[in-house]
């Protein structure tokens, strides 16, 4: 990516409002923007948690709630940027992550909150954090059907108002140490909890966390942006069984002769979803899960490249870095690279 367009805008954006700042994206880009020295507020409900993160960063503190409009007053003031990626995140007993109810009242109804107590303030340019989620026509889940609510509203919200809006879906990201699927899955792979998994054709994009917070700087930063919708990825797709494959090669172990059969998989992904419901706690192998993980998820992200985007990350680094990291990496020489599965998007 063109490291100068933002590098020369940067001090440009103003004072700028973070929402989602707390969750594993929003600390990235927290991060990134104290690096250039940037004046950064932040909206949360957890002023000690922002405390904790950024000790002494000179961090202005607006805690607040989406969910209640009341909290919102004065959040714009003398804000010129605003990144808008705060999200209902589910506990650990919210079984159907996706369909949580509370995706709508924080992501819908929360961004029409959040838009209407900016509407006050001449804020420049809003940056909208989105899911690839939203795209489907009409989104499958609660989660995408809330995103996509919110992607409306600010584009509206630009329109009216004359600020510079933007949306930026993503899709899996990984980097996320300690907070992603990917770690998961490793360790599941390390302790032989994954099973040998079947050869499917499948074309899934995803994106390293440090390439999504340059994307979103980019957008915020390129004159062009204005009223537009993006898709950030790395620009190659991936298998689970690539995942999978790069994963026992970085573990140094040899692949298994054996595939479980897909519909030996359907059958304990439903055994799952019934008890998921029964039991009213997340299980580890569920119907939505098993979907995830064979369907295909590929997106474009040629317009964002066409604005200099190029990703700096891919999933293989990721994967050796993440097994040298979680300490699984064996001293014994690797098993051959898996043949490859990714492509271009
Ligand atoms: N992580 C991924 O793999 C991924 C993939 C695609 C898209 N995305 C999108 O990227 C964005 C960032 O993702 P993430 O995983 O870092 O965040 P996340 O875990 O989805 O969101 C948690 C953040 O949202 C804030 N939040 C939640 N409810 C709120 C409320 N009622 N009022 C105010 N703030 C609220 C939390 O703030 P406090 O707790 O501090 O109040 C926290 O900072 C999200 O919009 C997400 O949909 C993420």
């Amino acid at each position: 990516m063109n490291l100068r367009v933002i590098d020369t805008c940067a001090p440009d954006l103003g004072a700028i409002l973070v929402t989602g700042a707390t969750g594993p994206v929003g600390q990235r880009l927290v991060q990134a923007l104290l690096a250039q020295g940037l004046s950064v507020s932040i909206l949360t409900r957890s002023p000690r948690r922002v405390q904790a993160l950024w000790p002494n960063a000179g961090i202005r503190v607006h805690c607040g709630d989406l969910t209640d409009p009341g909290s919102l007053g004065g959040l714009g003031d003398a804000i010129q940027t605003v990144f808008h990626l705060a999200s209902h995140h589910p506990g650990p007993d919210e079984p159907d992550l996706y369909n949580a109810p509370d995706h709508w009242r924080v992501s819908a109804e929360g961004t029409g909150h959040l838009l209407r107590a900016l509407a006050d303030s001449p804020i420049e340019r809003l940056v909208y954090v989105s899911s690839v989620r939203a795209a489907a026509s009409p989104p499958p889940c609660v989660y995408g059907r809330a995103k996509h609510a919110a992607e409306q509203q600010v584009l509206a919200f630009g329109q009216r108002y004359g600020s510079k809006v933007s949306v930026l879906r993503l899709p899996m990201v990984y980097g996320l140490d300690g907070a992603g699927n990917l770690e998961r899955l490793v360790r599941a792979v390390a302790a032989r909890r994954f099973p040998p998994w079947p050869r499917l054709e499948q074309r899934r994009s995803a994106i390293h966390v440090e390439d999504a917070v340059a994307a979103m700087l980019l957008i915020a930063c390129h004159p062009e942006t204005s009223g537009q919708l993006y898709v950030a990825t790395d620009g190659q797709t991936y298998s689970t069984r690539w995942i999978y494959e790069q994963i026992l090669h970085s573990l140094g172990r040899p692949l298994p002769r054996w595939t479980v059969p897909l519909w030996a998989l359907r059958l304990a992904a439903a055994s799952g979803s019934l008890g998921e419901r029964l039991l009213r706690r997340p299980l580890p192998l569920t119907l939505e899960t098993l979907a995830k993980l064979t369907q295909d998820a590929c997106y474009d992200g040629s317009a964002l490249r066409r604005l200099g985007f190029a990703a700096r990350y891919d999933l293989g680094s990721e994967i050796e870095r993440l097994v040298q990291q979680l300490g699984f990496a064996s001293a014994l020489s690797p098993a051959p690279p898996p043949a490859r599965s990714a492509d271009s998007d």
